[in-house]
This record gives structure tokens, sequence and C-alpha cells, in this order.
């Protein structure tokens, strides 16, 4: 069936190893590659909404269910990815493995990971260079640094770093490895300030109650805090430079999301234990919380560790949007033309302007839970599909050569499935609307125009009047 159409494993495999990528990933490197695309928005500003909102100092354990579902989503996707190991994404993994529709539907929601990912980052962004500016002496007018639903006009400070990023990217910023390790460190020195400073002035009193909205308030802030830990799978898609992805993806993989939720957890406890947990309803709680027990200077230099970590993340995310577009449309399932590439610069520069523009927009006008928790539904959705697609292709394909495999995967892949559908039925009715109206239009247009422009729905026509 057309819709079913797989793109051949073998010859994919085949370009891999043509168009190699030297291997010179270890253990510890993938673990600083994931902190780098992990540790962003989700700890510094989201933390704070979610606990002020849903789960109180609860947070802390909303923090580890939404870890184990990543857990047991990210060992899914690192077999999926091994399998066929493109520096790639979920998308390519699934057209080669499932088919076409999955892969679209997986590829649909890649574009809301890493698109609409990219809106909340930049708004979280946005928050930090306020606040820092606001810390020295430079008040910038609400009018032009909130989105209407928070009273303001615009954010225009996340429309223009979206729009400066995406600029960056055009040019071809390679992704350099130094300088991630350096933005890591600096990200992780900004967390560590922090814990030194307000770890001691922890007042126990502010985590009692610990779950002031019961247990269904803990499970929504886990679904909303969900987004903190988005980009670990950036880890998975690096499996082709790998020295030795069995021993190393996992580590790398696992080893990142325990430093992450353990120093999430660790900020989470201190943020709650310092300020009453209703006050952190702001656009840069951790740097709030700093000035209530008057550490303004370690404030602005938390502030200015959260936004060099943040703009990694962004980065990171902005360049990953442009390379799922990029693979989808060298697929022929969205115009080619506008995923061309730049004479000079050889990036495909109409698609990455497009997409920074619209991450601008969304960022300069949408409130940042709304985006969040959409990237969330999304992401989660994805994760799903490949969980179940792993488990089912050991049984349809047990001859693919997996040189990573999930370990126990009978428990693992339904675990995934469990966890992260559980972390989406707690997020809002809204939410879940928005995200049927983004499938909808998804296939509407797979059916309109991707089914039919699809590389290999073409080439299955030649055969055929071939034949
Ligand atoms: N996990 C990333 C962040 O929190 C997306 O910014």
């Amino acid at each position: 069936m057309g819709v079913l159409r797989t793109k051949s494993i073998g010859l994919l495999r085949e370009n891999a190893e043509k168009n190699g990528l030297r291997k010179s990933l270890g253990a510890s490197d993938l673990i600083l590659l994931g902190i780098g695309c992990i540790i962003g928005t989700g700890i510094f500003v989201l933390t704070g909404v979610a606990a002020a909102k849903y789960a109180g100092p609860g947070i802390m354990l909303s923090f580890v269910l939404s870890g184990l579902a990543c857990a047991f989503a990210a060992l899914a996707y690192a077999e999926l990815a091994a399998i066929v190991p493109l520096a790639g994404s979920a998308y390519t993994y699934t057209y080669a493995a499932l088919g076409e529709i999955i892969a679209w539907i997986v590829g649909w929601n890649l574009i809301l990971e890493y698109s609409v990912g990219s809106s909340a980052v930049a708004a979280g962004w946005s928050g930090y260079v306020v606040g820092l500016l606001k810390s020295g002496g430079i008040e910038l007018p609400k009018a032009f640094t909130a989105v209407p639903a928070d009273g303001g006009i615009v954010n225009l400070p996340a429309m223009i770093i979206a729009l400066f990023l995406s600029l960056l990217l055009v040019r071809g910023t390679k992704e350099s490895a130094t300088l991630n390790k350096v933005l890591v460190v600096i990200k992780l020195v900004a967390v560590f300030i922090f814990l030194l400073l307000a770890g001691p002035k922890v007042n126990p009193a502010n985590w009692t109650p610990l779950m002031p909205y019961g247990f269904s308030g803990v499970a929504a802030g886990a679904a909303i805090i969900f987004f903190a830990y988005i980009g670990f799978d950036a880890v998975a898609t690096a499996a082709e430079e790998c020295r030795n992805p069995n021993r190393d993806l996992p580590i790398g993989i696992i080893g990142s999301l325990v430093v992450c939720t353990i120093l999430y957890i660790a900020v989470a406890g201190v943020l709650t234990g310092v300020v009453p947990y209703q006050d952190l309803n702001n656009a840069e709680p951790v740097a709030y919380a700093l000035r209530a027990i008057g550490y303004n200077f370690g404030s602005a230099l938390v502030g200015t560790g959260a936004i060099c970590g943040i703009t990694t993340v962004l980065l990171v995310l902005m360049y990953g949007q442009t390379r799922i577009f990029f693979a989808m449309s060298r697929d022929g399932l969205i115009p080619a033309s506008i995923c061309k590439v730049h004479p000079k610069y050889g990036t495909p520069h109409i698609i990455t302007i497009v997409a920074g523009i619209a991450v601008a927009l969304i960022s300069g006008f949408t409130p940042i839970g709304i985006i969040a928790e959409l990237t969330n539904i999304g992401t989660l959705f994805a994760f799903v599909v490949v969980a179940i697609g792993v488990f089912a292709l050991r049984y349809t394909r047990p001859d693919l050569p997996r040189p990573f495999r999930c370990p126990a995967v009978p428990i693992v892949a339904p675990l995934a499935v469990l966890s992260c559908g559980y972390l989406m039925i707690n997020l809002p009715v809204e939410t879940w609307i928005r995200f049927g109206v983004w499938s909808v239009i998804g296939f509407i247009v797979y059916f309109v125009y991707s089914y039919r422009n699809s590389v290999l729905n073409k080439n299955e026509v030649k055969d055929k009047a071939a034949g």
C-alpha cells in the first residue's frame, strides 16, 4: 500500500557508510552533548510556572516522573537511531522502518518539537535578558517585552534572537564541539552557583505542603517540565559518530538524563525552598529567587550563564528543524524549492529564514506555557510512535543489524508508550485541541501534496509504466 511504502534501509546504510562521519565520540562526549542540548528554558523558566500553577514544591517529584518517561523513550529511540545510523532524526529512521505515512506523522510532530519548541526557548531567553538588563538599570518597556496575554504588545527580544540565530544558521555556523563544551561548562557553573548561594538559605517550611494541588498537580507539572528534557534525542542521532555505539549510546543517553535529572531536582528543591512556590510564576525564576534572598550580583551571574545556556539550546533546535525540513523535502514530502541550498553558504537558506520568521512570530505573540505544552504533546506523540515501531520491528524485521539493542524491549518499549502517554493525558484539554488541529492539517497536507509528490511515489509510478 502506497502510504506504507518504505525507503530501503540497505540504501540508507550504504549512503551513511559512503558519506560517513568520523567515529570520534565516546561516552563522556555524548553526555556533554546531551547536557548541551537539554538544559535551557525548561529548568531556568518553566520550573517556576509549573511549580506555581500546578505542582508546588512537589515539582521535584514531577522531574522524577518526567525523567523516567524520557529514559524509557530514549532507550527505544536509540535502537531505531542505530539501525539507520544517519545523522538525522526519528523522521528518517521511521521512513525506512515503518513506512511513509508514519514517517510523515513523526516528521510533522518533530516540527512541533523543534519549531514550536524553539519559540518557547526564545521566549525563555528573552525573560533572562530583560531581567539582566533591568538589574543593570536598563528597564525595557513592558509593551515590547511581553506578549499580549501578559499585558504587553510583543516580545521583541525573543523575536530578535530567533531572527538573529536564523541568519547565523544561513551563514552555516558549524556546531563546534569545543564551543559546545565551553558553553556547557558555563551553563553548569551557573547552576552550581545558584545551588551554592541559595542552598544554605532553604527554609524547609516552604516545602509544606509538598503537594498543594495533590498528585494530579505533580503529574500536570511533569507534563509541562517534560520540556526541560527535550533535546536528549540529539544524543541518539549522534549514533553514526560513536566509536562504540552499543556501549556508549546507552551510557550517553542515560548518563545525560541522570545528570540533568539530579540537577533539576536539586534546582527545583532549592527554588521552592527559598521562596514560596506561588512567587515563582515569573519570566526568570532562578535569578528572581537569588535577588529575593539578597544576592543581586549572584543573580546577574546566574542570569548570564542561563542566557549562554539557553542560546546553545536554541541554536541546536533551530538547526535541527531546518535539517528535518530538508530531509522531508529531499524525499519530496514538502516542496523542494523551499529547501534549496544556498550557492555560497551551502545551507538551506530559504527554509531557515522562513522557519526563523515563524519561530519569531510565535514567540513574539504567544505565552510561553502554551507553546511549551504544544511542543511537549507533539514530541511525546513522536516518542510513542517510535517506541511502538521499535517493538514491532523486532518481530517484522528480526534480521536487521542492530548495533544498539534496547535492553528488555518487551518491557521498556511498552513502558515508554505508557509513560509518555501518561504525560500526554496530563496536558490540558486546550493543548489536545491544538494538537488535534495540527494533526488534521498534517493529514490534509500529506494527502493533498506529499503523497503524490513523494519521491518514492514517483519511482513507483515510473516502475509501473516501465513494467
Ligand atoms: N530542554 C530544552 C530546554 O529546556 C528544550 O530549553
